[in-house]
């Protein structure tokens, strides 16, 4: 039986003040699921301190796909392995979308990740147009072959995240995200932890996370709000 997970994405929020007080609710509310929060790179020591020795783990957004050297600005894997890092949250539609990132760059990223004992959280997902034009399967195919050509998924985590309903407040249906879920599943085999990502929020995780083939959550804007992302990881916990 595969564990659930719950992943909070803080994106590039907070602050060293409201992170404690985050932070501090999280720990004291989180029972019987597994959880990770994703912070941006100049919290992660913030972090590291606040949840060591705690069922909270933590992990970072992004990474460079270079070991070492002249790469101004980036953050190598075994940099975050320093800050204890167990996680880190590859090929997000941001990245891909905002900065321009490739599916051979996202696998890159996952190998370098992977190379450092770090699990990635590996994100695909479609845009309304290819989901319009019946293109959902094509495009998150073409993300994870570019991942599983160079490497074996393993223990990372892999996350369906529809770009249409990042941010947005439109959630997929529990019968779109378990569509899409099979499919990946017939991938990457019965043993992966599949997370559905955007717009779960307290009141319709339930219904996402009673999916078979969902696992957990990768969770943006409500995991900034310690009530709302306490009450996902509630959902999460009562599943099965
Ligand atoms: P929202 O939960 O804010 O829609 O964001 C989802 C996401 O992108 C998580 O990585």
């Amino acid at each position: 039986m595969r564990a659930r997970l719950v992943a909070g994405n803080w994106k590039m929020h907070g602050s060293r003040a409201a992170n404690q007080v985050l932070l501090d609710a999280v720990v004291e509310g989180v029972r019987g699921v597994e959880c990770v929060v994703c912070v941006p790179f100049p919290y992660l020591a913030q972090v590291a301190e606040h949840l060591r020795g705690t069922q909270v783990a933590w992990g970072a957004q992004n990474l460079s796909e270079h070991a070492s050297g002249a790469h101004t600005g980036e953050v190598a894997a075994a940099m975050l392995a320093e800050f204890g890092c167990r996680y880190v949250l590859v090929g997000h539609s941001e990245r891909r979308q905002i900065y321009g990132e490739t599916d051979a760059q996202a696998a890159a990223k996952f190998a370098a990740a992977q190379g450092a004992g770090i699990k990635p959280i590996f994100c695909v997902g479609e845009t309304l147009e290819e989901r319009d034009a019946g293109r959902t399967e094509a495009v998150v195919s073409r993300q994870l072959d570019a991942v599983l050509v160079k490497c074996k998924f393993g223990d990372a985590v892999l996350a369906y995240e529809p770009v249409w309903a990042i941010g947005t407040g439109r959630t997929a249906t529990p019968e779109q995200a378990q569509a899409v879920h099979a499919f990946l599943r017939q991938r990457v085999g019965a043993a992966v932890r599949i997370l559905y990502g955007g717009s779960v929020k307290a009141q319709n995780a339930a219904a996402i996370f009673s999916m078979p083939d969902v696992d957990g959550g990768l969770i943006g804007g409500a995991s900034l709000v310690a009530a709302d992302f306490l009450a996902i990881c509630a959902a999460a916990r009562t599943k099965g």
